[in-house]
């Protein structure tokens, strides 16, 4: 029997094996899926974790996600096209939930699906080789639980990591000596740690504006974000302000390459992550940073030098559960021999192209199209549910402006589903006066 290895059940690898499970649930024979996944539940990211550094294991903890983080995009871009929210909740909720309630509708399609059995908790995978002889990888990992290292032979390995654990950490001058709190965005977990501080965020991305926002909401006394390239360049409120890149540091002072200065009682790097698979061999390993076309993976997901070998979630996202699913749909469709693909030149000609096209794209909304292309063109291959990307692009655009319009107000909107059709209710607290995130709160009705 055909055997698969999926790396990871966060919301990529869930999704692959809901791709499966869907499939057999239409009487196809299915391969055997084992899914390892390194944490103790599923969910990826949004299995919240209050630990930094080591895991109970000590394995490099993978969360990255905080407390109070609601979502930072409508859900109504996100829903999946076949199970939406309102069959999960019984009800249609607000637009920008909070983190548990997003978990939570993660584990609701699988736990549907009954897809648990498939998955080795606990059991990070150490090694990935490609067996030339028997055209087979050897994957080896390590049950944690059991303290057991074993390896297993499989026909296909889907990689569905995630890329944002491994921190980039830059270095700037005097930071050694810096009298104060210095962490990355990913060992970030409580705002009110820093509340009555003096906060210095580097970076200019989703993490700075988000994490930057989350402590003037939870009471910091000053937010100041440096950035690199060009500032966030939002409306943003007293006490939070953007300066030039950070040159050094001098005890508790910060200096800015406009010659400015300010005292500051923390720094957060919020500089972005590494695409990191310390568990696969040289010839297997992709390379990239974070963008929208990384090379070498036909259709963004086929590894070109060895098909048998896919990748899930790479890109970075705008689009992301329905952009996994539509992933999950089309490997599991060339697994099955669905799909055909053609040859290696063939393949690397077409991710060129888009390539090529993405080296086109300037602004966010640019992206977002050519991203919506791309989820278009892998859904028309499967039979994943079709849903309106025109519409899905068109929300994405709102956020975008209203996120503009009023950076610390935009989550109190609400959009129309383009799976059900219904709009979403307007939650019963402004964003900026929640302070409990809990999924039985969000979900009230005043
Ligand atoms: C701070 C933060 C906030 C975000 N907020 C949003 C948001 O609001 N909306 C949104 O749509 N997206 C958001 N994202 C994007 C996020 O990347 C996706 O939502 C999603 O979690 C990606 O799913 P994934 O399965 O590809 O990766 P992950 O969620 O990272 O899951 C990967 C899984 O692989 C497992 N794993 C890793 N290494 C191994 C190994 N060696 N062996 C076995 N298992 C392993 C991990 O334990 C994990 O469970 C956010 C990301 C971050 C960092
Ligand atoms: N739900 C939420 O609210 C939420 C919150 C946080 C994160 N996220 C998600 O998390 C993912 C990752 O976002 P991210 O912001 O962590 O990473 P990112 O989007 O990859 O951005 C990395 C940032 O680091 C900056 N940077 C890198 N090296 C630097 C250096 N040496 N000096 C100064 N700046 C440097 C980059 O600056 P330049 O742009 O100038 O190069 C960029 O702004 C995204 O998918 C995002 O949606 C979501």
């Amino acid at each position: 029997m055909t055997r698969v290895a999926v790396i990871g059940a966060g919301p990529s690898g869930t999704a692959v094996l809901r791709a499966f499970q869907s499939a057999a649930k239409k009487k196809t024979k299915i391969p055997e899926i084992v899914c390892f996944e390194k944490q103790s539940d599923w969910g990826g990211l949004w299995n919240y974790t209050w630990r930094t550094g080591l895991d109970e294991h000590g394995e490099p903890v993978h969360g990255s996600m905080y407390r109070y983080l609601w979502s930072n995009g409508p859900k109504e871009c996100l829903e999946f096209a076949d199970y939406t929210f309102e069959e999960h909740f019984g009800k249609a909720i607000p637009s920008y939930p909070p983190r548990a309630v997003l978990w939570d509708y993660i584990k609701g399609r699988v736990e549907k699906a009954k897809v648990r059995k498939w998955v080795r908790f606990s059991t990070p995978v150490r090694m990935v080789e490609w067996d030339k002889k028997k055209k087979k990888f050897n994957v080896t990992v390590h049950d944690r639980v059991k303290d057991k290292m074993y390896t297993e032979q499989f026909d296909n390995v889907i990689v569905a990591n995630g890329h944002f654990s491994t921190p980039q950490v830059p270095e700037f001058d005097g930071i050694k000596t810096f009298n104060g709190r210095v962490m990355h965005a990913h060992d970030f977990r409580d705002a009110l740690e820093f509340k009555d501080k003096d906060v210095l965020i580097v970076g200019r991305s989703y993490s700075a504006e988000d994490i930057g926002s989350q402590c003037w909401k939870y009471g910091a006394r000053s937010v100041t974000a440096t950035y690199r390239t060009k500032p966030m360049g939002f409306k943003w409120p007293k006490g939070f302000e953007e300066r030039p890149l950070l040159q050094k540091l001098v005890g508790k002072t910060a200096y800015f390459k406009d010659g400015s200065t300010k005292d500051v009682d923390a720094i957060i790097l919020c500089t972005g992550y590494q695409h990191h698979f310390p568990f696969l061999s040289e010839e297997l390993r992709l390379k990239t940073t974070n963008r929208m076309w990384p090379a070498d993976l036909y259709k963004g997901v086929i590894w070109e030098d060895n098909p048998k070998l896919s990748y899930m979630g790479m890109q970075d996202q705008f689009y992301t559960f329905n952009m996994f699913d539509a992933q999950a749909w089309y490997v599991r469709d060339v697994i099955l021999g669905r799909i055909k693909l053609p040859k290696k030149d063939a393949m690397t000609k077409n991710s060129k192209a888009w390539r090529k096209r993405e080296l086109t794209l300037e602004t966010p909304e640019h992206a977002i199209w050519f991203q919506g292309d791309y989820v278009k063109e892998l859904i028309a291959a499967t039979d994943y549910p079709n849903f309106d990307i025109e519409a899905t692009n068109k929300t994405f655009m709102d956020w975008e402006h209203d996120k503009a319009a009023d950076i610390m107000g935009y989550r109190n909107k609400a959009y129309r589903s383009l799976m059900t059709g219904n709009v979403a209710p307007v939650h019963h607290t402004p964003w900026l006066e929640a302070m409990d995130d809990s999924l039985e709160t969000f979900l009230k009705v005043k």
